[in-house]
């Protein structure tokens, strides 16, 4: 399966560790891109541990995914909750279900085809930390990846486990019905091999003599599989290393080449909105962090969003169905904060 007709409009953030700053980047990048005037809604992807809503100032949830899941509600958007940030939902997370972290694949696959006709410019999602199945499908299944992590050596080995079990992931979904392939990538860069394929370098040097259509195809997977990376809590100019760090092991053993979407500096304001449940930058918009975040969030905006002129029509469909009675109608007519 690949990105579900969601075009550039669904990005997902993980990074492998726990307490890296996955949800604090998910929930700033946000508020930021709202700030810029775009429509956005937060999902709690973390299945097994939702706190944004925590994050947002959002005690008890009216609704969560959960409701989805269960087909308490039909549709996704009637699971988005208003915000007291102007252009902002949130679907908050299901955490305390038995189950509910374990998701179905047409479950999945519910969640995917609803979250492209929400009203939203972007969609994102906070993934859990691990490397779950659901956690690497919701990675794979979005157009935008966003790897996030710091220079502690705990969450460079993460971040990196992270992204290769993403994308072997990914490739043996592509080649789900060719066991040989399948079994080539088992043994690649396996700690017990039966034949030894070092890298994913390897293992294409192997596939173009043996099998050049495979080659071909896993060459362009590769090209297509874009990843962003974001080092977070960087407190001296070492930290900056990170991610040339993660650059040179994607390259050298992944074939990926990550590109730098911003780095995110130790923020006390951060720790003090987290502590006083204010969605940060929400009230700081002068502090260091704050003001790389909305560097971040115009980055996405020029380089990797598409233009909204192309959108336009598909917005105004979802306007005529907001207008016609949706239960989250007043979200695209508030003005987004400036
Ligand atoms: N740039 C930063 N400056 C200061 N503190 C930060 C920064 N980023 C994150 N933090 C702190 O780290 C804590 C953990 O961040 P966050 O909850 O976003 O991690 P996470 O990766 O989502 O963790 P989990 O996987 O457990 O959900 C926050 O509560 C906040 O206090
Ligand atoms: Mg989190």
């Amino acid at each position: 399966m690949t990105e579900n007709g969601n075009g550039k409009k669904l990005w997902a953030i993980g990074g492998g560790k726990g307490g890296i700053g996955k949800s604090i980047f998910t929930l700033g990048l946000g508020i930021s891109l709202a700030r810029l005037g775009k429509r956005v809604i937060l999902m709690d992807a973390d299945l097994g541990g939702a706190n944004l809503h925590t994050l947002m100032g959002v005690r008890y949830p009216a609704h969560t995914l959960e409701d989805f899941l269960l087909k308490r509600v039909e549709n996704l958007e009637d699971t988005v909750l208003d915000t007291q940030i102007a252009g902002i939902g949130l679907i908050c997370g299901a955490d305390d279900i038995l189950g509910a972290a374990n998701p179905t694949y047409s479950q999945k696959i519910r969640v995917l085809n609803q979250i492209a006709s929400l009203p939203a410019d972007f969609v994102l999602l906070d993934l859990g930390a691990g490397t779950s199945f659901n956690t690497l499908d919701f990675f794979n299944y979005s157009a935008g990846k966003i790897a996030v992590f710091t220079s502690q050596a705990t969450s460079l080995q993460n971040v990196y486990g992270f992204l290769k079990n993403s994308l072997f992931r990914r490739i043996s979904r592509e080649f789900a019905k060719d066991e040989e392939v399948l079994w080539l990538l088992h043994q690649t860069g396996s700690k017990a091999p039966e034949v030894k394929i070092e890298s994913l370098s390897e293992l294409l040097n192997l596939l173009q003599r043996k099998k050049p259509d495979q080659y071909r195809e896993l060459r362009q997977l590769l090209r297509d599989y874009q990843v962003l990376v974001v080092v977070n809590m960087i407190k001296a100019d070492r930290d900056f290393q990170a991610a040339q760090i993660i650059q040179n092991v994607s390259n050298r053993f992944l074939e990926l080449s990550p590109q730098v979407l911003g780095y995110l500096h130790y923020d006390q304001a951060i720790e003090q909105a987290v502590n006083q449940m204010v969605p940060f930058p929400m009230n700081v918009q002068k502090s260091r962090a704050a003001v790389e975040l909305r560097e971040i969030a115009q980055t996405i905006i020029d380089r990797y969003a598409p233009p909204s002129d192309l959108e336009a029509p598909a917005y105004q469909q979802e306007e005529e169905k907001a207008a016609a009675g949706s239960s989250w109608s007043s979200f695209w007519r508030r003005a987004p904060a400036q």
